[in-house]
């Protein structure tokens, strides 16, 4: 469902952010590569969960997806002609490193040479994710994340890839939220590997925020000049009603989705009500862990879509009774990213933040060659003045990147469900720029013109 009118807002004054801003989008391996069996790639869970009858909406898999690896420069000129100074992608483990230890895969490796190497041509700063989900089926099938050896494989994974290419990358990220891996992947199995135990996904977590700090420390230690980080999925979470037991239940699940990760990563360990709720389902921790854990940080990325509305009764609250949603189901609620920065700000020594994912899915029609998606482009709008409105609060935030760039597999949604600036016809794997990719076009190259030294001087003398 489309949001109404009333909600539309197109603009966004270019003016409210500084220059050297990180403009970008972003996509991941999995959903947009394909090539799943090309140039000696090994598999990951999410080939095997894609084949889990029913688990995936249109029984699709990542086998071709948007075929990026055979049209990379028809999709660097898409990222050029955009006209971001940031993209973002993930490097596909089992790609480069086909088992999850030992032997490279040098024709993997050689992929994200190119793709590195055409961005820096076309002055694109790369953002590269070490860890976007799709963990080699063979590590899995030796216990996987919940798997303290799992650790120690990626932190060999990280310093093979920033020694090829720690070097021309702006950033590199350890994990793309963590919390999706742990909670859905092994607690609700909803995701790929689709377990369903909350001691497993709770030593998942831990597993991987003790590999984030390990592999930060030793890609420093190798001399890695990129900036180093993670990205989280946060969101403020709220109660739907005003009953004690509501904000009971949000509280913990503020806990769960945010502090659990943030906590240890900013040097404070779990946070103990959350701790105590576990009970037996606490994560086994060895010494040392959580100062490895509290490796200092570049940067932090956050990726937000929505708010969290928790609260005991069954059906619609009326919080969200005027809200428009997304193809998703998601609550389409700009200020929660303005709130959630802010609170970042106040309750941890955050470093620089970039907002790394934000984006929406609409049911997308392509009408004469075109896509109109106006509430793609108010989503979108309105989130980037949220961005402005925080940084006049005082939030560090330096950058911001749209999920995504193009059209892709959608997890447990396959292609049903479209987030891209670009529409991919599946059928001929023909890419049309949307309305909403226009008008980022669009903005991003007023934020251009603003940044040469006497167009801002005069936009300040008013002119
Ligand atoms: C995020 C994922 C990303 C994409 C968006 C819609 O949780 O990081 O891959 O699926 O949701």
């Amino acid at each position: 469902m489309n949001a109404p009118d009333a909600h539309l807002l197109h603009d966004v004054a270019a003016e409210q952010f500084p220059d050297g801003f990180v403009w970008g989008a972003a996509t991941s391996a999995f959903q947009i590569e394909g090539a799943a069996r090309d140039d000696g790639k090994g598999a990951s869970i999410w080939d095997r969960f894609c084949r889990v009858p029913g688990a995936i909406a249109d029984a699709s898999t990542g086998d071709v997806a948007c075929d990026h690896v055979h049209r990379l420069d028809e999709d660097l000129d898409l990222i050029a002609a955009l006209g971001v100074n940031a993209y973002r992608f993930s490097v596909s483990w089992p790609r480069v490193q086909p088992g999850g230890r030992g032997g490279w895969n040098e024709r993997g490796l050689a992929f994200y040479d190119r793709l590195v190497d055409g961005l820096l041509a076309r002055g694109v700063q790369p953002y590269l994710t070490l860890n976007h989900w799709d963990l080699p089926l063979e590590l899995q099938d030796a216990g996987g994340w919940a798997s303290r050896a799992t650790v120690y494989r990626f932190v060999d994974y990280a310093v093979g890839v920033t020694a090829r290419l720690g070097d021309r990358v702006s950033a590199i990220t350890t994990h793309n939220e963590p919390w999706v891996i742990a909670t859905l992947g092994h607690e609700t199995g909803e995701f790929a590997p689709g377990e369903r135990n909350r001691q497993v996904a709770m030593q998942v977590a831990h597993h991987l925020l003790l590999s984030h700090g390990l592999a930060l420390q030793a890609m420093r230690d190798a001399g890695c000049p990129a900036r180093l980080g993670i990205i989280l999925n946060l969101a403020p979470v709220v109660p739907a009603g005003s009953s004690e037991e509501d904000a009971a239940l949000a509280r913990l699940e503020d806990g769960r989705l945010v502090r659990w990760y943030m906590d240890p990563l900013f040097g404070r360990g779990y946070p103990a009500d959350v701790w105590a709720h576990l009970g037996a389902d606490v994560p086994r921790v060895h010494e040392g862990d959580l100062a490895a854990i509290a490796a200092p940080m570049d940067y932090l990325g956050v990726n937000y879509y929505s708010r969290v509305v928790v609260g005991a009764g069954s059906g619609p609250d009326q919080l969200r009774a005027g809200s428009a949603f997304t193809e998703m189901g998601w609550e389409v609620y700009p200020a929660g990213l303005t709130e959630l920065l802010v609170r970042l700000q106040r309750d941890y020594p955050v470093p620089p933040i970039i907002v790394t994912e934000n984006g929406a899915a609409f049911a997308d029609e392509m009408v004469d060659g075109r896509v109109r998606d106006p509430a793609r482009t108010s989503y979108l709008a309105r989130h980037i003045q949220a961005i402005a409105d925080a940084l006049v609060l005082g939030a560090p935030v330096v950058g911001y990147m749209v999920w995504s760039l193009i059209d892709n597999f959608e997890w447990t949604r396959g292609y049903t469900k479209r987030f891209g600036l670009v529409h991919v016809d599946y059928a001929t794997q023909r890419r049309t720029l949307k309305d909403s990719g226009r008008w980022y076009r669009d903005f991003l190259a007023r934020c251009r013109a603003l940044a040469q030294p006497t167009a801002r001087a005069g936009s300040e003398r008013g002119q």
